[in-house]
C-alpha cells in the first residue's frame, strides 16, 4: 500500500496486515515508542475535525514522530488562491505522509498524483473516509473476534455519510455479511453504491423504519444527518431528529449487540444509551486511534517516490459540483467503472 484514498483499493490482506499491527499495538504500545522516530506527518484539515485529526496527531506522537499542519485552511496560502497541486508538492516536501481532510469529493485522490509522500485521506467531502472504517474493523473485530458472518444495521444519513460509504466498501473483502440500510428515503444510500453491492453480492434491505430491525442486528453503526452537506437547508429540517436510538428501544435488541457511531453525534444516539455495555463508540474512537498508528507505522516510513508527470486537464469531465475536478481544472480526466458504468475515477459519480 503506497497510499490510503480509498479502502475499496486495499486487499484483504493489506488489511489483515494492517489489522495485526493494531493488535499488537493495542496490547504492548511501549514497543512502538520509536517507530516513527524522526518522521514528520502534515495534517492538512480543510474541514472541522476533533477526532480524526487528534488521533492521527496522538498516532504520530505516540509513535515518536511529530506533526505540523492546519485544522484552518484560512490560516494557510489556500485563501490566497493556491491549487491543491501546489501545496501538495510543496508539503510534500516538507514531509514524510501527509494527511489531508477536505469538502471535496476526490481530492486525496488528486493530492495522491503529485506527492512525493504517501497520502491518506482523512475525509474527502461526502464520498470516503477509509481511516474511520480502519477505526470501526478494529473495534469490531477487537469485540468479536471476526467481522464475517455479522448482520450490520447501517442508519442515519446514507446518502451523505461518507463512513459509511467506505465501511460498505470495505466490507466487500468479509464473508456473509448481511446488510439493512435504514435512512429516509431522501439520504438512501447513493446509486453507485447500491451497484457495487450488487456487482459484490452483499445482500441488503433498504428499509425506512429502525426498530422493526433492531433484533436482527450484530452491529448498529448510528450516524449523524450530515447538516453540512445538505444544499436545501429545508431538506435538512425536514430530515433532523429522524432517528434516535434510546435504552428503551435496545430491550429488544440482542446481548450482544454493538452500537457504533462515528462521532460526533447530535441527536441521534439518548445519553442513556451511553453507560450499556453494548455502546462501543468512546471505544470506537479509541481504537481509531492505535489503527492509525497501525497505519502511519508503515506509511511513515516508505522511501520518497517521485510520482512522475501527470496529463494536465482542459476541462472537467465529472459534473458532481463537490468533485475536486470542478474547482482544480488542471486535474487529468481520470475515468474508472464501477459495476460496469464509467465514473469519474476522484468522486466515484457516474459520467
Ligand atoms: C465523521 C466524519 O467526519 O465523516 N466523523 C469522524 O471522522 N469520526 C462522521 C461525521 O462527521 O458525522
Amino acid at each position: 500500500m503506497r497510499h490510503l484514498i480509498d479502502f475499496g483499493d486495499l486487499e484483504r490482506r493489506e488489511w489483515d496486515e494492517l489489522y495485526a499491527r493494531a493488535d499488537r499495538i493495542i496490547n504492548c504500545p511501549e514497543a512502538y515508542l520509536d517507530t516513527c522516530r524522526g518522521k514528520v506527518s502534515c495534517n492538512l484539515f480543510y474541514e472541522p475535525s476533533t477526532r480524526t485529526n487528534f488521533s492521527f496527531q496522538t498516532a504520530m506522537l505516540r509513535l515518536g514522530g511529530s506533526v505540523f499542519g492546519f485544522a484552518d485552511p484560512k490560516s494557510s496560502s489556500v485563501s490566497k488562491g493556491e491549487t491543491l497541486k501546489d501545496t501538495i508538492k510543496m508539503v510534500s516536501g516538507y514531509a514524510d505522509v501527509i494527511v489531508m481532510r477536505t469538502p471535496w469529493e476526490g481530492a486525496a485522490k488528486a493530492a495522491s498524483l503529485y506527492s512525493d509522500v504517501p497520502v491518506v485521506n482523512a475525509g474527502d467531502g461526502g464520498h470516503m473516509h477509509p481511516t474511520q472504517t480502519t477505526a470501526d474493523l478494529t473495534t469490531i473485530t477487537r469485540l468479536r473476534g471476526s467481522v464475517d458472518g455479522m448482520s450490520i444495521g447501517l442508519c442515519g444519513d446514507l446518502k451523505n455519510g461518507r463512513t459509511v460509504h467506505s465501511l460498505i466498501k470495505a466490507l466487500a473483502k468479509f464473508q456473509n455479511i448481511r446488510f439493512f440500510l435504514i435512512a429516509p428515503r431522501a439520504l438512501a444510500i447513493p446509486e453507485y453504491l447500491r451497484q457495487f453491492m450488487r456487482a459484490h453480492d452483499m445482500p441488503f434491505v433498504e428499509v425506512t423504519g429502525l426498530e422493526p430491525v433492531i433484533p436482527q442486528l450484530d452491529v448498529l453503526y448510528m450516524t449523524r444527518i450530515q447538516r453540512e452537506r445538505f444544499a436545501d437547508p429545508q431538506e435538512y429540517e425536514r430530515n433532523k431528529g429522524i432517528y434516535v436510538l434510546t435504552r428503551a428501544k435496545l430491550g429488544r435488541a440482542r446481548e450482544n449487540l454493538l452500537v457504533m457511531h462515528p462521532l460526533p453525534r447530535v441527536d441521534e444516539i439518548s445519553v442513556d444509551v451511553d453507560d450499556d455495555p453494548r455502546a462501543v463508540y468512546f471505544q470506537q474512537a479509541r481504537f481509531g486511534m492505535f489503527a492509525r498508528m497501525a497505519l502511519l507505522a508503515d506509511l511513515a516510513n516508505q522511501p520518497r517516490l517521485d510520482p512522475g508527470p501527470v496529463e494536465i486537464g482542459r476541462s472537467p469531465v465529472c459534473h458532481n459540483p463537490s468533485c475536486i475536478t470542478q474547482t482544480e481544472r488542471y486535474l487529468p480526466p481520470l475515468v474508472k467503472q464501477n459495476g460496469g458504468v464509467d465514473c469519474c475515477a476522484f468522486c466515484d459519480a457516474p459520467l
